[in-house]
């Protein structure tokens, strides 16, 4: 997998912190004292943590050297370790764990899901956010400009996210009795600049296509999706792009 690069990402901070907002804002704890962001990336969602909660314990884990980087530099009141939420387990049961937009990367969320649910505290709380874009026209058009070119060989099976909707999340963690809040909503993007889409989802979902390309292949690919992107989502008159953005929501709180 390829590195994430910090200022790319946080070129959409914005719109992409509204979403850790509001999944933060339904945590039902009051003051938690160990918290885990994970996935914490550039520390976006850590910051907002740390405000809500500015007593508790809070570590950052994150995979990524350079979001990491990113995250200690802002001096949020918190700890950042490297670790991989695939096999992550924590030091001490936490009150809460957190995890904005990262889930969806693991090759079984619903498994990973399930395992950070089991390691919570008495009374602790797993809450989760995860984009639900996969069969949007965004990515229909990746994978249709992935398959359609001379690059097809080197794209196959670039990015394969499971497709999990708010169901399959209250089905995981359900039968190990947790209390749950689930939801989905679609946020109407409103962006500035010309191939906004094409930008928003070069800070995410293209990295693994973009890892796997060089010179004018990349070149070519990068071209033939803005032009698909484009048609799928033509900007308005005033030259803005919507982008509509689906997301599912989880918090699975554990009895005391
Ligand atoms: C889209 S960013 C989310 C950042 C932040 N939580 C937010 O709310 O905006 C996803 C983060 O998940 C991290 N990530 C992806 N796979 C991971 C894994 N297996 N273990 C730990 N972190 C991972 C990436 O490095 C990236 O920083």
């Amino acid at each position: 997998m390829s590195a994430w690069d910090p200022d790319v990402y946080l070129k959409f901070g914005g719109e992409r912190t509204r979403a850790a907002a509001d999944l933060l804002a339904r945590v039902p704890l009051s003051a938690p004292k160990h918290i885990v962001d994970l996935g914490c990336g550039p520390g976006n969602s850590t910051a907002l943590i740390a405000s809500r909660y500015p007593n508790a314990d809070i570590l950052g884990v994150d995979s990524d050297e350079a979001m990491l980087a990113k995250a200690r530099a802002e001096h949020v009141q918190a700890r950042f370790e490297p670790g991989d939420f695939e096999t992550w387990t924590p030091h001490q049961a936490p009150d809460l764990i957190y995890t904005n937009a990262a889930l969806h990367w693991a090759a079984d969320p619903l498994a990973v899901a399930a395992r950070l649910f089991q390691s919570l505290a008495p009374g602790g709380a797993l809450a989760l956010q995860v984009p639900q874009n996969f069969d949007k026209p965004s990515h229909v058009a990746m994978r249709a400009a992935a398959q359609d070119g001379p690059w097809a060989e080197k794209l196959r099976d670039a990015f394969q996210p499971l497709m999990l909707g708010a169901q399959d999340y209250a089905g995981a963690l359900a039968p190990l009795g947790a209390k749950l809040d689930v939801w989905s909503t679609a946020y109407l993007h409103i962006l500035e600049g010309e191939d906004a889409v094409l930008k928003w989802i070069s800070g995410s979902a293209l990295r693994p296509y973009f890892a796997r390309l060089r010179g004018n292949e990349r070149t070519g690919f990068e071209a033939d999706l803005a032009a698909r992107l484009r048609r799928a989502y033509p900007p308005e008159i005033d030259g803005r792009t919507y982008f509509p953005f689906h997301r599912v929501f989880a918090i699975a709180s554990k009895g005391a």
